[in-house]
Formats: C-alpha cells, sequence, structure tokens
C-alpha cells in the first residue's frame, strides 16, 4: 500500500490528534503517503482531501479536539451516499482508509470495507461505549476533567450546606458518571443502565439524603449520566426540583457538557492514542481491511468490524454495586 487516507468523526475526543500524528508517522516509515480528510465522512463526499505534510503535524499531538476536524454525516447512510465515498476514494487513489470515531463511524468503515476499501477503526469517544474495546480514546481526559470541575462544585457545596446534581456525559452509557462518581466518592449515582422503580430514582434518593442530613452530614455529591432519561431537556433541574420539593433541602444543578470533550490528552490517552495509531497504519500496511482496534488487558487488539459492533455492551453491575456499598 502506497497511499491511505484518515479522517476523524462523530463527536471528537482528546487523543484524536496523538492518534493521527501517530499513523501518519508510522505510514511514513513504511514509505506511504497519508491524505488527510476534512470533517469526516462529509469532507469526503465534498473531496475535501489534502496531503498531510510535516508542517500540518507540528504542535497538533498534544492537543485537544481533532485538526482534522469532524461532522456526523447522514449521507453515509444513503445509498448514494456510500457509493460516492468508494468512488471518491478511488478517485484520489487511496489503498486503504483509517477512520477514528465511534460506533456510528464505524457503521460507515465496515460499509467501505464490505465494498472492497480496506478500512480500519480507531474508538474515538469520550463515552466509552464500544463493548469490544477496555477503553476509547478521550474516555479518561473526560474522566479527569470532570473529576477537576465536581471537585471544584464540591467546596462551595460544603462551604453552603448544599446538595450538587451534576449532570456528567454519556449518551447511552454511565461509564463516565461512574468512574467519577467513585473517583469523588459521589453520594449518589444515577446511570441509564439501570432500571429505577421511580423516575430518576426519586423516592430512594430522597430518603437517603434525608437520612444523611439526619446524620449531620449537610452536603452531598450527586452523579447523573446525560443518558438518564436522554429524551428529556434540562434533565439535572428537573431532578433538582424534584427533589427540592421532597426534601426541603438547598440543591444546586450542573451540566457539565461540552467541557469534558476539549483538552490535552492524559497520558493514558496519549498512550493509547498512539498505540492505536501505529496499528492502524501496521494492519493496512499487512494487507488487513475491516478492522477495529482497540485495547484489552492492558494490550493492543484488533478484530473484524462487524463482529466489534455486535458485542452487545455489558454493564460492570458490580462496579455499580461497590460505588453505592462504598457511597453509605
Ligand atoms: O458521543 C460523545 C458525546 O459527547 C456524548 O456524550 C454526547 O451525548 C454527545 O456526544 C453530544 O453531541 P454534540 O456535541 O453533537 O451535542
Amino acid at each position: 500500500m502506497k497511499k491511505i487516507g484518515i479522517l476523524t468523526s462523530g463527536g471528537d475526543a482528546p487523543g484524536m490528534n496523538a492518534a493521527v500524528w501517530a499513523a501518519v508517522k508510522r505510514a511514513r516509515s513504511f514509505g506511504m503517503t497519508v491524505l488527510g480528510i476534512q470533517d469526516g465522512y462529509r469532507g469526503l463526499l465534498e473531496r475535501r482531501i489534502d496531503d498531510l505534510t510535516q508542517r500540518d503535524l507540528s504542535d497538533i499531538m498534544h492537543r485537544g479536539g481533532t485538526f482534522l476536524g469532524t461532522a456526523r454525516c447522514l449521507d453515509m447512510l444513503t445509498e448514494e451516499g456510500r457509493g460516492k465515498a468508494v468512488q471518491i476514494i478511488q478517485e484520489y487513489g487511496m489503498e486503504g482508509l483509517i477512520v477514528i470515531g465511534g460506533d456510528g463511524s464505524f457503521r460507515g468503515a465496515e460499509v467501505l470495507s464490505e465494498r472492497g476499501v480496506p478500512t480500519v477503526g480507531l474508538p474515538g469517544t469520550i463515552d466509552n461505549d464500544l463493548s469490544y474495546t477496555d477503553y476509547t480514546i478521550g474516555f479518561d481526559t473526560a474522566c479527569n476533567t470532570a473529576i477537576d470541575e465536581i471537585m471544584k462544585i464540591r467546596d462551595t457545596m460544603t462551604s453552603h450546606d448544599r446538595v450538587a446534581i451534576i449532570e456528567v456525559m454519556g449518551r447511552h452509557c454511565g461509564d463516565i458518571a461512574l468512574t467519577v462518581a467513585l473517583a469523588v466518592a459521589a453520594d449518589y449515582v444515577l446511570l441509564p443502565e439501570v432500571s429505577y422503580e421511580t423516575e430518576y430514582d426519586i423516592d430512594n434518593l430522597s430518603e437517603y439524603l434525608l437520612d444523611q442530613k439526619k446524620r449531620g452530614k449537610d452536603s452531598s455529591i450527586i452523579i447523573m449520566a446525560e443518558g438518564v432519561n436522554w429524551n428529556e431537556k434540562n434533565r439535572a433541574e428537573i431532578l433538582k426540583d424534584c427533589l427540592t420539593e421532597k426534601t426541603g433541602l438547598d440543591i444546586r444543578a450542573t451540566v457539565l457538557g461540552h467541557t469534558q470533550r476539549g483538552g490535552q490528552p492524559s497520558a493514558f490517552d496519549s498512550r493509547i492514542s498512539i498505540l492505536m495509531g501505529v496499528r492502524a497504519v501496521e494492519l493496512l500496511h499487512e494487507g488487513l481491511g475491516n478492522r477495529v482496534v482497540g485495547i484489552s488487558e492492558n494490550r493492543i487488539i484488533d478484530l473484524n468490524i462487524s463482529q466489534a459492533l455486535d458485542m452487545p455492551q455489558v454493564f460492570n453491575e458490580e462496579l455499580y454495586n461497590m460505588a453505592r456499598t462504598l457511597a453509605h
């Protein structure tokens, strides 16, 4: 293989730049050229494609976001869009493609592989919602950022004897919420994977907070994943109003939002991004496509895209129960 393409797709994640940097460096060591595709599949369909030069690579690997740009592209769901993507890939002489993104981006990669374009996917999403890999690129940084913010909120909540409801990201997956809840020793955590008896587990939660108050604990932290009641807007505010009414406590709601997606990647994210970027190129160099790269038991792995996408999401109930036990 002499020429490959690379794109980032879906929500950006800290470490995407490091993965691109590593992939380009490794490709060069094989004498391969790398074309950078702007704004994911959308840029591919619009032919926004250029050689990645040394200058493009300087000073990007430590940065958050993605210098290639990213987008969510509905056209890749259509037959016409998919056909056009293959045609443009051939037109530019790309013999392989690296796609960094989440499950939606991998669906596109799967289609391109089926149509003869050797494609390798790297898991780039802060949500950690791809079951075939222990960690996705950006998850660790997002957790660290959330923890920093929560500790600041904790300072002011403790000073005022208040209860904080803090919503963290995670559309369908509570991994960020559960990890940060453990790390900040939160009093309560609400996850999309758990089915509660009442909305937002409101009865248990009220009882718990009042009991804490009786025992002399005036300030508490409740972590809530965005994916709890995904269809609802202002989830944290709704929960705050319900809880205030039930308990009479002084409660504040904060949505951490996109702060969690930015920033310099952590050491862990930089490391896995670089290792995965390198592996992706090595796979293509060996003539292998239709693969995704991940990490399992501290080793970089790769497997068939469809097989990876079919793996069911396994909820870590043990960790959830532990978080609850430690909170009491
Ligand atoms: O998939 C990553 C993620 O940050 C989710 O946690 C969140 O629900 C979503 O993206 C937000 O997407 P957008 O930036 O398009 O609003």
